[in-house]
């Protein structure tokens, strides 16, 4: 018998969660315009407490529950949506909704970058479909353009800002020239960093938003094990004042590149110059900067996060099972590691570098320095000496370089570091021209 409806399953009654119930409310008529048949809310899966929330109080009657079976056996459910966040139940959650043949959409990053291929498995074993569009970028269409849009062309690069936190911290930082402890302090008052920031931070939830994209570019299996992160909280304030006389601008950068033998995907704070595009995207907003052979470069760019555009993504994901529930036609994720393709290690990417470091303020420290970074078949673009500390005959120097190899500049630092004229290397950022 035809479906005279498409039936709904929430998990989570959270910022998104919540949202996106209200969405499916407020907007029932276009969007049953959309699908040809209403969407409807069966069920939302709730903690104990979250019974408490207003929104749960103005459920219908037998929509809430906190038992998984019974979610989970109720049979009007066509579409499992999670938006609970999380690695753990929510994994259990979406294969359970997928061995139950439930079409299923998710918000989550960390489960996504972490088991994406094997949820995908899963969904092709059981004939159901798996979209995660909210995933990453909030509400900027992403995940679709890879699918769909793209799919003729070969991605050679992906240059991201896909953490709205440190992107505020950074603006704040170059801005206002404050430093990092205070702009962080701004972002938690704001609301936009979580009391434990560390993921933000560290630079881990762009890892995961970065395994998605690049996986999805180039269809290959990237984990977030395979990316090399570093953090934002080592930037000093003079930092951001010395880039921007060079003609620069830092951010906490998500790049992933192949060629025809190597996948390199690495997140970490990045010199880029002051009149790229990338250089713009100040605050909370993210951009994604995707390189194509056929489209040239394309710019993806909005608000990365927050309930209203992460849920435009979802109920754009729970339009397109609908349709494919209904009309039976979707698109095939092309989804097969390329053979051969292995994760470039960190040690052999090759870049630019700014140092900056504080040295004796005497004749022969440029020659020796300038020694250590020629034994390791470094070249130096640029010296500037920036300040003078004359109590403590002390000097700050930048030193720009010519693309090096990442375990070159390394061994360079640890020399550097026990010269005697070398008090201490403040600071080595990479630079993406
Ligand atoms: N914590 C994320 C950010 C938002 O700051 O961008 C959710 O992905």
């Amino acid at each position: 018998m035809k479906k005279q409806s498409i039936g709904v399953g929430l998990m989570g009654l959270g910022v998104v969660a919540g949202q996106v119930a209200r969405v499916l409310t407020d907007k029932a008529a276009i969007l049953a315009e959309q699908v040809g048949q209403p969407l409807v809310l069966r069920k939302v899966k709730v903690l104990a407490q979250d019974l408490e929330r207003p929104q749960a109080k103005e459920m219908g009657p037998g929509i809430l529950t906190t038992d998984d079976d019974e979610f989970f056996n109720e049979p009007d459910i066509d579409i499992v949506v999670e938006a609970i966040g999380g690695e753990s139940p929510a994994y259990d959650y979406l294969k359970r909704a997928i061995t139950s043949g439930k079409h299923v959409v998710t918000s989550n990053k960390e489960v996504i970058a972490k088991h994406g291929a094997e949820l995908r498995a899963l969904t092709e074993q059981y004939g159901v479909g798996l979209r995660y569009e909210a995933s990453v970028g909030g509400g900027i269409p992403l995940v679709s353009p890879f699918q769909h849009d793209l799919v003729a062309n070969r991605i050679s690069g992906i240059y991201a800002i896909i953490n709205g936190t440190t992107n505020y911290i950074f603006t704040r930082m170059a801005k206002e020239g404050v430093d990092f402890s205070a702009a962080l302090k701004k972002a938690q008052e704001l609301g936009y960093a979580e009391a434990d920031p560390r993921n933000d931070i560290e630079g881990v939830d762009a890892a995961y938003k970065l395994a998605i994209l690049a996986s999805l570019a180039f269809k290959s299996t990237v984990r977030p094990e395979d990316i090399f992160h570093d953090g934002i909280s080592r930037l000093d304030s003079r930092d951001f004042r010395y880039a921007q006389e060079l003609g620069y601008a830092i951010k906490l950068l998500a790049i992933a590149k192949q060629n025809d033998k190597q996948i390199e995907a690495r997140v970490h704070p990045v010199f880029i110059p002051d009149d790229s595009l990338l250089a713009e995207v100040d605050d909370v907003y993210n951009a994604v900067l995707v390189e194509g052979d056929l489209v040239g470069k394309v710019l993806f760019f909005g608000e990365g996060a927050g309930a209203r555009p992460t849920s435009s993504a979802v109920v754009a994901d729970i339009v397109a099972s609908a349709l494919k529930i209904i009309n039976g036609i979707g698109t095939k994720s092309r989804w097969k590691l390329e053979p051969g393709k292995v994760i470039k290690p960190m040690s052999q990417i090759e870049t630019r570098y700014y140092m900056r470091m504080n040295v004796a303020d005497r004749h022969g420290v440029l020659s020796q320095i300038s020694k250590v970074l020629g034994d390791h078949l470094i070249s130096i673009s640029s010296v500037i000496q920036k300040e003078t500390n004359r109590r403590e005959q002390t000097a700050e120097i930048v030193i720009m370089t010519h693309p090096a190899r990442e375990a070159a500049m390394q061994e360079s630092v640890e020399e550097l570091q026990h010269l005697d004229v070398v008090r201490k290397v403040n600071n080595l950022v990479r630079v993406e021209d």
